[in-house]
């Protein structure tokens, strides 16, 4: 029998993904001047070879005083429709596209979350929040050094501020779309801008941009908004949202700014979860191992699809209330079964790949293989090493920042022509 993976799915504004397969957003931290050079192209050439059916790039920013690593793409200025410019990321595009597999580019504001010495802001100015709410990675004295060191306290945005914020989205998308990529994602999950104005623990406000789910989502409809009226009607525009805890206070809520996200139009919705303060996107499911468990799912004894996607349960619920949205899902598939598992129960659209997609650039080549058993279909993966020193630092932040540091470093290797090397299951 065919494997559902293969078959391509078309979206709203009529682009058509070549099969089910997504390579995940993954910041690439390889761009030291800022732009997309040469090195980064070279990673995603690996990626347009991989029969991916959709490409996502790493998180690009609006704003290159506030990056989400010091070496992030950003852009660097009001976008003028400058055709030198729009070359640098033509190239970029092309690489990405060159064998027929749309490349989507995830654009992003990281907020609060911009460390101190990612951006051209200076290491001392404030960062940009809905509300003036800390980073809390913990009220332990080290935790409470340590967010103090990496970010600072964030300034609320003003109108101004948030004006000129949507601008540089609207600036972003139009110079993407310019360049001859196929569509963006907004970057709204992970903690970063977006979901700061979504969620109620970091937007405070009492304006027309915060007190209610609805009010919250204005600022991400409004980018929608403004987006769609510069780009061409058959770009693509998605978005990235973390999901809710069913039990959860907020899980309705989060539904309810789905259903503002689908009545505006969005072409796809990619669900994923956590923060850097609570980083369960980096989750790590031993699937060959019975006893450990992921963060917050359900138990081994599930089907396949569930013992591997984080986000499952969330993802059947979006489904069932929003059976219209075109849904990715992304965080711990690791086989063919379990993609397959996920598609077949309906619970996603698009399987979202991203630590096997670093370290096997051509993984869908493989699970797409009619000649290649189940068994050979996957591609689990041990924790990534952690420093020595990860001893003294917060549990959360090591979380995270080993998995990316790792993994990044295998997308460098990848653009070197250097063979990745897997944390291997022991
Ligand atoms: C090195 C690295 C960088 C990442 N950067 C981004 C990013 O820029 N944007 C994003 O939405 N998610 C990012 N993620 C999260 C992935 O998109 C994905 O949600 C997460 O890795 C879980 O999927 P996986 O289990 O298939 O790896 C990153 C993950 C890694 C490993």
């Amino acid at each position: 029998m065919p494997s559902p993976l293969a078959d391509p799915v078309q979206l709203p504004c009529g682009l058509v993904l070549p099969n089910r397969l997504s390579k995940a957003a993954m910041a690439e931290m390889i761009a030291r001047d800022n732009k997309p050079n040469k090195t980064l192209s070279d990673a995603y050439a690996q990626w347009s070879q991989g029969g991916w059916g959709s490409i996502l790039t790493g998180n690009v920013q609006v704003d290159v005083n506030h990056l989400g690593s010091p070496f992030d793409p950003a852009l660097h200025s009001e976008y003028k429709g400058e055709t030198d410019l729009i070359a640098e990321w033509k190239l970029y595009a092309d690489t990405c596209q060159k064998h027929g597999t749309p490349a989507i580019v995830q654009i992003c504001h990281p907020g609060r979350q911009s460390f101190r010495i990612a951006g051209h802001r200076g290491i001392f100015a404030n960062t940009l929040a809905p509300s003036a709410v800390p980073i809390n990675l913990g009220n332990g004295l080290v935790e409470r050094l340590i967010a103090c060191i990496a970010w600072t306290t964030p300034r609320e945005m003003s109108r101004a501020d948030i004006e000129s914020v949507i601008r540089q989205f609207v600036d972003a998308a139009r110079l993407m779309a310019d360049a001859g990529f196929s569509g963006i994602e907004l970057h709204g999950a992970h903690g970063y801008l977006i979901d700061q104005f979504l969620n109620a623990k970091t937007n405070l406000r009492t304006d027309e941009y915060g007190g209610t789910p609805a009010k919250r989502a204005r600022f991400v409809l409004e980018l929608l908004t403004e987006i769609r009226k510069v780009v061409p009607a058959t770009f693509c525009i998605g978005i990235k949202l973390n999901s809710a805890d069913h039990s959860s206070a907020t899980f309705e809520e989060t539904m309810t700014q789905i259903g503002l996200l689908v009545d505006a139009g969005i072409d796809f919705m990619e669900i994923s979860g956590g923060t850097y303060e609570d980083p369960l996107m980096m989750a790590h499911r031993d699937t060959q191992n019975e006893n450990s468990g992921p963060v917050n799912q359900e138990p081994k004894s599930e089907r396949t699809s569930a013992r591997e996607a984080f986000f499952l349960e969330f993802a059947k619920e979006v489904r069932m209330r929003y059976p219209g949205l075109v849904l990715m899902l992304t965080g711990g598939f690791r086989s063919r079964v379990g993609a397959e598992s996920a598609i077949r129960d309906g619970a996603c659209d698009l399987v979202g790949i991203g630590r096997p997609a670093a370290v096997e650039p051509g993984f869908p080549l493989r699970l797409l293989d009619e000649t290649v058993g189940d068994e050979e279909a996957v591609c689990y993966l041990n924790k990534a090493p952690t420093p020595f020193y990860a001893q003294w630092l917060p549990r959360n932040l090591i979380g995270a920042g080993a998995e990316t540091t790792y993994y990044a470093r295998q997308i460098r290797r990848l653009a070197n022509g250097l063979a990745t090397i897997a944390p291997a299951l022991s």
